[in-house]
């Protein structure tokens, strides 16, 4: 017989079956052939099993239709939250199978709603971008709803942690909101962080430049600064953010997670007793130093590619989390460069770490403080 409420229920089920296909199957595909997984499957592995809870499955953006393309609920962008290690964490990931994952003001809203929502429980933010940055269709508008995102981006910068992971070709608003963050993540031969692709770098100043010379996550950890630690593919970008959430409270008024390795504190390595040569112009390895004094040798490292001759990163002394700087006598002659004053920068990202410690070592000037 006839019922009106199965009839819903039974469109309710379609359209949300349709929502979870997001660009279709060809598209997956070639998202697949690429290396790279689906903005779908990329929660699941960062989150504990099972703890997604998603908002907006079927919100619609203005440009979903007339494009040509046809409704695309959720309008590219999947936004919601779960735990990590039982941890409350907000998350969104923008899907490059629908329009390039570029960014409407529907799908600025979604995101907007997480951070907002983030900021007031006082919980991590972690985006995962695969982005063509605004929309195209949307003009304008697209515009102001990355004005939206920035905003919030500085609003609860040192409030709680920001991370971002790069994890296709972004361009634009994709990457100039995650370089506001506290912490990216790049994926080895597949993401890309630039103002636009190579493609329309041709059009527009007839220059030939290949995506990895323009943004790939070499030149952003090596060269620019912008990232901060790089990965050769999902798997292992997602699996190190879930590492990095360890080592870090869930916002500015409280304590970081403490865990403990079962090393004991009396525990004494016999090695380092010849570990700095009684010639001081003779070089030594920090990194050893490092390792052999944390809790279980755990050592998160902070841009290690970047600024080789000072070390910057996370570890745990006494089950306490300790952001650490060093020196690196073994590149460059310990010297500061330029460069090597990347520090700032990480010490930029360590209010988040609330009073927990940093601990230096080394010549580097002032960094051995209480943050
Ligand atoms: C709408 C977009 C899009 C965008 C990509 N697509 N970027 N649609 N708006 N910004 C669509 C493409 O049309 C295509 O759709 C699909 O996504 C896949 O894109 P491809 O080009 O086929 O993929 P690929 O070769 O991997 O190149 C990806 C790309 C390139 C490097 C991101 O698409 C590109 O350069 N896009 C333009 C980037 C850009 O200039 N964005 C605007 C930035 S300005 P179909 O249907 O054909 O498969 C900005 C301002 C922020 O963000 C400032 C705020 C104040």
């Amino acid at each position: 017989m006839h019922s009106p409420e199965r009839d819903n229920l039974a469109s309710l089920k379609s359209m949300k079956d349709e929502a979870l296909q997001g660009g279709g199957r060809k598209r997956i595909e070639v998202q697949h052939s690429k290396g790279k997984l689906t903005a779908r499957e990329r929660i699941e592995l960062l989150l504990d099993e099972g703890s997604f809870e998603e908002f907006d499955l079927l919100k619609t953006g203005r440009s979903s239709s007339g494009d040509g393309g046809g409704e695309y609920p959720g309008d590219g962008v999947i936004t919601g939250h779960g735990t990590i290690d039982g941890r409350e964490i907000f998350v969104f990931s923008q899907d490059f199978t629908i329009m390039g994952g570029s960014l409407g003001e529907a799908h600025s809203h979604k995101i907007n709603k997480i951070m907002d929502h983030a900021v007031r429980v006082g919980s991590p933010i972690i985006g995962l971008n695969d982005s063509g940055g605004a929309r195209i269709q949307e003009g304008v508008d697209s515009l102001a709803a990355y004005g939206e995102i920035f905003s919030r981006n500085v609003m609860a910068s040192g409030v709680v942690p920001q991370i971002s992971c790069i994890m296709g070709p972004c361009a634009g608003g994709a990457v100039y909101s995650p370089a506001m963050t506290d912490f990216t993540f790049m994926v080895e031969d597949s993401s890309y962080m630039f103002v636009t692709g190579p493609n329309v770098v041709k059009t527009v100043t007839h220059q030939d430049i290949t995506a990895d010379e323009l943004g790939g996550a070499q030149v952003h950890n090596e060269k620019s600064g912008v990232a901060h630690f790089a990965f050769p593919n999902d798997i292992l970008c997602l699996r190190e953010v879930r590492r990095l959430i360890n080592y870090l409270p869930s916002n500015n008024k409280q304590t970081a997670p403490f865990l403990d390795l079962r090393d004991p504190i009396e525990r004494t390595d016999p090695a380092l007793d010849y570990l700095i040569p009684a010639n001081p112009n003779q070089t030594y390895d920090m990194k050893i130093l490092i390792t052999s004094i944390l809790d279980g040798a755990e050592f998160l490292e902070y841009q290690e590619n970047f600024a080789r001759n000072i070390i910057c990163g996370f570890g745990r002394l006494g089950g306490q989390t300790i952001g650490l700087i060093a020196n690196q006598p073994a590149v460059s002659a310990m010297l500061l460069t330029f460069l090597s004053f990347a520090w700032w920068t990480y010490l930029d990202s360590c209010p988040v770490l609330n009073r927990s410690t940093a601990v230096s070592s080394g010549t580097a000037p002032n960094c051995s403080m209480p943050l």
